[in-house]
């Protein structure tokens, strides 16, 4: 069976007085929960995180590495910083991130070796935008983000990475894919995955992304291929965090 997985990406959100509410928020309501849970915070407030969730079974997540180990790098994070804050998976290659910082294939894919190495589980988001579905590139375009990262890691540890599918379209903007949509290219993901380690790719979890709510959860979880969420502005209120935790 393949771990199931929520994850809050809280992206540029959050005070020290709003997190602390949130933080115990969730974990008030999670006290035996049946899937992991995750919540990827700001750098900044790592620390005020990993204190609040000591007693809890939430995971710590953060939204970005460096792909250096050390050095002259102004204003980046090294994955073992992020391991001292007890930080366990770390997203990479968000959308956000590939559209405002112009990250590429390439460094999406040395981040998410500095995670390995690290021993941090990253979370590797791939996705299409509006324009490239409109023309039917798809498949090309996430199996070629995906494969960037594979074409780097050894196949023994393509069991240690999360995929996201989170579509450029679908996030935070309402727009969800369907199910059936996003189970196609979750099973897609998954035949590339399989390509570099057959075995493996059956324990991969494939999270979808993108105007993940409550009342579209149940759906989306229920589908074959997708092992759970990354959640954005849903992760933001803790009643919807937990309903769609429930919804697994
Ligand atoms: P929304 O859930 O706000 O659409 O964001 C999804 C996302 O980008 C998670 O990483």
């Amino acid at each position: 069976m393949r771990q199931k997985l929520i994850a809050g990406n809280w992206k540029m959100n959050g005070s020290l007085s709003a997190n602390a509410d949130l933080l115990s928020g969730v974990c008030a309501g999670l006290s035996q929960p049946h899937c992991e849970v995750a919540v990827c915070v700001p750098t900044p407030y790592l620390a005020q995180a990993q204190l609040a969730l000591a007693e809890s079974k939430l995971k710590l997540g953060a939204q970005d590495v460096s792909a250096h180990a050390a050095g002259a790098y102004t204003g980046e994070v090294s994955a073992s910083m992020l391991l001292e804050f007890g930080v366990q998976y770390v997203i990479v290659g968000h959308s956000e991130r590939r559209a405002y910082h112009s990250e590429s294939d390439a460094v999406v894919a040395q981040k998410t070796l500095a995670a390995l190495a690290a021993g941090l589980t990253p979370i590797v988001c791939v996705g299409e935008t509006l324009e490239q579905r409109e023309a039917g590139q798809t498949n090309d375009i996430v199996a070629n983000q995906l494969n960037s990262v594979l074409a780097v890691i050894s196949s023994d540890d393509v069991a240690r990475i999360v995929v996201a599918y989170e579509p450029v379209w679908a996030i935070g903007t309402g727009k969800t894919a369907t199910p059936s949509m996003a189970q196609e290219v979750h099973a897609f993901l998954r035949s590339q995955l399989a390509i570099k380690n057959a075995a493996a790719a059956q324990l991969v979890a494939i999270l979808y992304g993108g105007s993940m709510k409550p009342d579209n959860a149940g759906e989306l979880l229920g589908m074959a291929d997708i092992d759970g969420g990354l959640i954005g502005g849903a992760a933001l209120k803790a009643a919807d965090f937990l309903a769609i935790i429930q919804a697994v």
